[in-house]
């Protein structure tokens, strides 16, 4: 009860963060504050944002970019293995929290069969990109990066924006660590070499370390991919 409020909450609340703060991006510079006017365009802006994915035109669209995103990143045969990144965690987020949020008994069955089988694409996938990509992301050339970089992640409180540089380099590694965690606890929670309370220790870690995980991706989504 209290993982399913808390991941609805912190989800929603970080994806209107996000959202907002690219609204306001998008205004005049005096006008960028948070107030009532500023608020109500959002909701209307949001409202026809969400409209729009009911065509069919706009999904393909936002496939289009992925995939013209991914090319551009993961130059050659990498692209495949980032595709395969993206499908095996949108099961595993998927199935994963829509049985946390909806089912009591938890995930079982056959979605169970899959989400280990997807667990085990994504782990491999995850490792191959650590290795393509960890050196974009380590501290020194995150700030070499971020030191070129006039404008980028908006704060509408501080009414400033930040170098998206480092809040790639968060989202890149606390997905990385989370698919770490992700991984071993069911690996713990798997093998015979732990007793039962150690086990719902590995439940629970495999369930904060996945909300950390989408919290992770949702962050990347808005200051890695959509331009
Ligand atoms: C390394 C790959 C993964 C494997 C092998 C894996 C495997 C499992 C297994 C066996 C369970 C059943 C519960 C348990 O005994 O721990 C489970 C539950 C769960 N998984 Fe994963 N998983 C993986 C990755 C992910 C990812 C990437 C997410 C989401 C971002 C995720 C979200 C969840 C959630 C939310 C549950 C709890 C569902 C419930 O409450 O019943 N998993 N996973």
């Amino acid at each position: 009860m209290f993982f399913g409020i808390t991941s609805v909450l912190l989800i929603i609340a970080l994806n209107l963060r996000l959202t907002f703060g690219r609204f306001l991006k998008h205004l005049p510079e005096p006008e960028r504050e948070i107030s009532a006017d500023n608020f109500k365009e959002y909701i209307n802006w949001i409202v026809r944002w969400k409209l729009s994915f009911l065509r069919l035109k706009t999904w393909d669209r936002a496939l289009d970019y992925l995939i013209n995103w991914a090319k551009k990143e993961y130059p050659g045969w990498a692209a495949w293995v980032f595709y395969g990144l993206v499908l095996s965690y949108a099961y595993l987020a998927l199935s994963g929290f829509i049985f946390a949020w909806f089912v009591p008994r938890g995930l079982f069955g056959f979605p169970l069969l899959l989400h280990v089988a997807a667990g085990a694409l994504y782990a491999i996938c995850l490792t191959i990109i650590l290795f393509i990509k960890a050196r974009v992301y380590l501290p020194d050339k995150v700030a070499e990066k971020a030191s070129k970089e006039s404008s980028g992640f908006y704060c509408p409180f501080l009414r400033k924006s930040w170098p998206r540089p480092y809040f790639q380099a968060a989202a890149f590694w606390v997905f990385v660590l989370a698919g770490f965690l992700l991984a071993s606890s069911t690996l713990g929670s798997m093998l015979p070499y732990f007793n039962y309370p150690a086990q719902i220790f590995f439940f629970h870690l495999h369930r904060w370390s996945a909300l950390a995980s989408v919290l992770a991706a949702c962050l990347a989504i808005d200051v890695m991919i959509v331009e």
